[in-house]
C-alpha cells in the first residue's frame, strides 16, 4: 500500500512545468493532476520555517482544504485556514485587513510563504494581502479555477477592486510557484469551465492562429474536461502568459495584449455591478467579439473574423453578445463608454483598445473614434 510520501513523490513526476524567467522573482507553474495531494513535498521546500496559512474560499474549502492541510501535514508544514466568503465583493478593503491581521497575528515573518487556494477572487486578494504585509511575503498560488490556471495565478497582478472600478487598487507581486491541479475542475460547474475557456482561447486570438484552429477542432473536448485536450490547453495558455510576463512583467509594451476584450468585458462588469448575472470571463467572451468588430469596423480586420469567434462561442454554449446578459435591455452604450473612460487603461486620457489586424495578431492601440466604440456597442446591445 503506498503511503502518503510514496503516492506524493508518484504525483511529483506527473506533471509539466513552465519557467516564469524574471530573473530572482522566477518560479515555476506545475500543471498536472494530483497537485494538491503532493503539495506539502512542494511546498516545504520553501518554507524557512515548518509552517503556513492558506487563504481559501467557503466553496472551495469543502472539496480542497482538507486534502491539502493533509498533504501539508504529512510533509511535516503545519498550516492554519482563512476562509473566506465566495465571490467577486469579496476582493474588497475589508477582507483585506481580515488577511493582513491574520497573517500578522501568526505572525508571518520575511521569510514566510503563504498560500492563495482559491479562483481569481482567493488569488488577487491574497496575493495583495502578502505583497503588502511586512513589505511583502512570498506566496503560493494554488488556482482552483480554469481561469485561475489560465490566467490570474500567473504574472503576479495582485489587488481588489474600489467602488470606482475593478482591480484599481494593487500591486505586482510574482508567486513563488504555481501548482495548477488539474483535478480540481471536476468540481467545477460548466459555467466557470466556460468563463475560463474565454481567457484560453484570447491567447489564439492575440498572438497564436494555429493554437486557435486547434481549440476550434478541440474546444469542446476541453470543456468537457477531456484529460489530454484540457492539459494541453492550460499549457499553452500558462506558456503564452509566461513568454509574455517573461518579457513585460510591469505591462510597459506586450502584456497589455492579454487585456484582449477587457476594455470591453470591464464596462460590461461594471454596469452589471460585478453581480451573478456575468461572470468575468463571459465579459471577456463578449469583449473580444467586440474588440474584433471594432477592428473589422475600422478597417484593420478582415470582415468576417467577429462572425468566425461568435460560430465559435456560440457551439460551445458561450454569450457574445452584450444583449445576452440578463438585464442588459435597460443598458446603454453611453453608460459602457463611461464605465471605459475610469479603467486603469486609460492613457493620457485616452481609451485604449488592444484590436486585430487578424485572429492571432493583436495589438494595442489608443487611436480609436469614441463614435466606432459606440457603434459596435449599440449594435451589440440591440
Ligand atoms: N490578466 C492580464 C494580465 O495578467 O496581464
Amino acid at each position: 500500500m503506498s503511503n502518503p510520501v510514496s503516492s506524493n513523490s508518484e504525483s511529483l513526476k506527473s506533471c509539466d512545468t513552465i519557467a516564469v524567467a524574471l530573473g530572482d522573482r522566477a518560479y515555476d507553474i506545475h500543471v498536472g493532476g494530483g497537485l494538491i495531494a503532493s503539495a506539502g513535498g512542494r511546498i516545504a521546500p520553501l518554507l524557512a520555517k515548518p509552517e503556513t496559512v492558506i487563504v481559501t474560499d467557503a466553496n472551495v474549502a469543502k472539496h480542497w482544504l482538507d486534502p491539502l492541510q493533509t498533504s501539508l501535514t504529512a510533509a511535516g508544514v503545519s498550516s492554519q485556514a482563512l476562509v473566506m466568503p465566495a465571490g467577486e465583493p469579496t476582493k474588497n478593503f475589508e477582507n483585506l485587513a481580515k488577511v493582513i491581521d491574520c497573517f500578522l497575528q501568526v505572525p508571518v515573518e520575511r521569510s514566510s510563504v503563504v498560500i492563495a487556494l482559491g479562483g481569481g477572487v482567493v488569488g488577487d486578494l491574497t496575493g495583495f494581502a502578502a505583497a503588502s504585509t511586512l513589505r511583502g511575503i512570498n506566496f503560493v498560488q494554488i488556482p482552483t479555477t480554469l481561469l485561475a490556471q489560465v490566467d490570474s495565478s500567473v504574472g503576479g497582478k495582485t489587488g481588489i477592486n474600489a467602488i470606482q472600478g475593478k482591480n484599481l487598487i494593487g500591486a505586482f507581486h510574482q508567486p513563488a510557484m504555481v501548482l495548477a491541479d488539474t483535478d480540481v475542475l471536476g468540481t467545477l460547474p460548466e459555467r466557470e469551465m466556460q468563463a475560463g475557456y474565454a481567457e484560453i482561447v484570447k491567447y489564439g486570438l492575440i498572438r497564436d492562429a494555429a493554437f486557435f484552429g486547434w481549440l476550434e477542432d478541440n474546444a469542446s473536448r476541453v470543456l468537457s474536461g477531456d484529460t489530454q485536450a484540457l492539459r494541453h490547453a492550460i499549457l499553452e495558455s500558462c506558456r503564452a502568459k509566461a513568454r509574455i510576463v517573461g518579457a513585460d512583467e510591469r505591462e510597459k509594451g506586450q502584456r497589455a495584449l492579454l487585456n484582449f476584450g477587457h476594455t470591453f468585458g470591464h464596462a460590461l462588469e461594471a454596469e452589471n455591478a460585478y453581480g451573478p448575472a456575468l461572470l468575468h470571463g463571459e465579459a471577456v467572451a463578449i469583449g473580444s467579439v467586440l474588440a474584433l468588430e471594432l477592428s473589422e469596423r475600422i478597417g484593420l480586420c478582415p470582415q468576417d473574423r467577429a462572425r468566425q469567434l461568435i460560430a465559435h462561442l456560440t457551439h460551445l454554449g458561450m454569450p457574445s453578445r452584450i444583449s445576452q446578459i440578463d438585464n442588459a435591455n435597460t443598458w446603454s452604450a453611453d453608460d459602457l463608454l463611461e464605465h471605459m473612460r475610469s479603467d486603469k487603461k486609460v492613457s493620457g486620457g485616452k481609451l485604449t483598445f488592444i484590436l486585430a489586424n487578424d485572429i492571432g495578431d493583436a495589438f494595442v492601440t489608443t487611436d480609436v473614434q469614441e463614435e466606432d466604440v459606440l457603434a459596435v456597442l449599440e449594435e451589440s446591445l440591440r
